[in-house]
């Protein structure tokens, strides 16, 4: 059964998009000068991704983006949200940047608007330019300039077409999961690297706004975090205190800095590591934002956990409750409370879910659609959530679901599927799923609602 959504409670103007990200779906690595990034690099070492996939081919989108953008029409979306891939605008992740790299986004953001699409461009969504890991990577300073360099490079191409500009995606899985727990390209294993390179990632945010702005006057500014609403496990203080330091290991060292705060002191001395801070940093990081982007999956319940790693604090798996294919707690009050939190807590004056959608194992009937009541399901829930926040005061404007196509789900490989089309890799066939007719659905039934 579908449920009946309140759409017209969303202001008339909601935006609503798709949402990818550049090495997820391109492929096309060593097409038109585009050099190494490390996914290329973690993808291609065995054993660190499932199925040891990579991102070589992908959705070929490269090469079918024409065919993608009649996707999203035929979803009746107005916004995409895609990211623009650093080692083919500045192949060296410095100095020259590579024409070829840029034009083909120029071609692309051109067709988007001629559909009716708005584009909405993020310049980091982790594949930074080998050449630059070889150097540090994000453990060091020189990286957060470079973004910025890369940043003005590409918003002097695209600032004339585009204004919605988000600087980092989820600097927490670049940080924590790329540095600290490994999981993730470059993977590392390091608190020191990993508190580090958290800092320059939001050194570089605030040091791309700045270039953006500059490059393009036009520009609306904003930064993608990912979140999880955290719950103590018991009402015991040792599992109270966890929810405490997971809280500030996965929302607050990534918001306060960005709202005017500073790093958390708590966290500070839950690390132990000296931050890498020169005076002015704070304030570039602390610039204000035209909206702030939530992606948001799933909550997090912990206990104490004194001997583990950093925070100290384990998740647990909660029986008899929801969960998507990739074993992710379903619970579309998180996507509310976050919303709300961002409002009241942060003060952000125009928010939009940048992600948000559910993996499950889709196969091509044989009357060749996909069913795929699940995911039609978590897309109405997580709607829903949006209206109850709109209806509590949060500054919602848009919601862009993850994700347009099946894709490449880094550690996971192919095996994930997110789409709201799916994706046959062996012949790059397209089917939009029931989910996705469900998305169109709603799309035009918000849109009714206000004519
Ligand atoms: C987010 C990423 C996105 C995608 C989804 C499932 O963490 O930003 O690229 O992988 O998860």
């Amino acid at each position: 059964m579908s449920e009946s959504l309140d759409l017209a409670a969303l202001p008339a103007d909601f935006t609503w998009g798709t949402a990818t990200s550049a090495y997820q779906i391109e492929g096309a690595v060593t097409e038109d000068g585009r050099a190494p990034s490390i996914w290329d690099t973690f993808s291609h070492t065995p054993g660190k991704v499932a199925g040891d996939d990579h991102g070589d081919v992908a959705c070929d989108h490269y090469h079918r983006w024409p065919e993608d953008i009649g996707l999203m029409k035929r979803l009746g979306a107005d916004a995409y949200r895609m990211s623009v891939a650093w080692p083919r605008v500045m192949p060296a992740g410095d100095g020259p940047v590579n024409a070829a790299g840029l034009d083909f986004y120029d071609r692309l953001v051109d067709a988007l608007l001629d559909a009716g699409i708005t584009p909405n461009i993020t310049l980091y969504h982790w594949d930074l330019p080998q050449a630059l890991q070889d150097r540090g990577g994000w453990t060091v300073r020189d990286t957060a300039e470079h973004l910025a360099d890369y940043a003005s490079a590409v918003a002097g191409r695209l600032g004339d077409r585009v204004t919605r500009w988000a600087t980092l995606n989820e600097p927490l899985c670049s940080g924590w999961i790329g540095h600290l727990e490994g999981r993730m390209a470059p993977g590392l294993t390091d608190l020191t690297a990993a508190v580090h390179a958290s800092y320059h990632l939001l050194l570089a945010h605030g040091l791309a706004t700045r270039a953006i702005r500059a490059a393009a006057p036009e520009a609306r500014v904003g930064l993608v975090t990912n979140h999880s609403t955290v719950e103590a496990a018991s009402s015991r203080p040792e599992d109270i205190a966890a929810a405490v330091r997971m809280d500030g290991h996965t929302n607050r060292w990534w918001l306060d800095p960005v709202y005017g705060r500073g790093f958390p002191a708590d966290m500070r001395e839950l690390y132990g590591v000296e931050l890498p801070e020169r005076s002015g940093d704070l304030d570039a990081i602390a610039a204000p934002l035209d909206w702030h982007g939530l992606n948001y999956y799933f909550p997090a319940t912990v206990t104490d956990d004194p001997r583990g790693p950093v925070p100290y604090a384990r998740e647990v798996r909660l029986p008899d409750v929801p969960r998507t294919g990739m074993d992710w707690q379903i619970d579309a009050g998180g996507l509310e409370s976050l919303l709300l939190r961002l409002t009241d807590d942060y003060g952000v004056r125009e928010l939009y879910v940048t992600e948000n959608g559910s993996a499950f194992p889709d196969t091509v009937s044989p009357d060749g659609a996909v069913h795929d009541p699940a995911r039609a399901r978590y897309l109405e829930q997580h709607v829903s959530a949006c209206v109850r926040a709109v209806r509590k005061g949060a500054p919602l404007a848009g919601y862009y679901a993850w994700s347009l196509l099946d894709n490449f789900e880094w550690a996971y490989g192919y095996d994930k599927r997110f789409g709201l089309v799916h994706v046959d890799y062996a012949t790059q066939a397209r089917t939009v799923k029931t989910s996705g007719l469900r998305y169109a659905e709603i799309i035009r039934a918000h849109r009714e609602s206000h004519a």
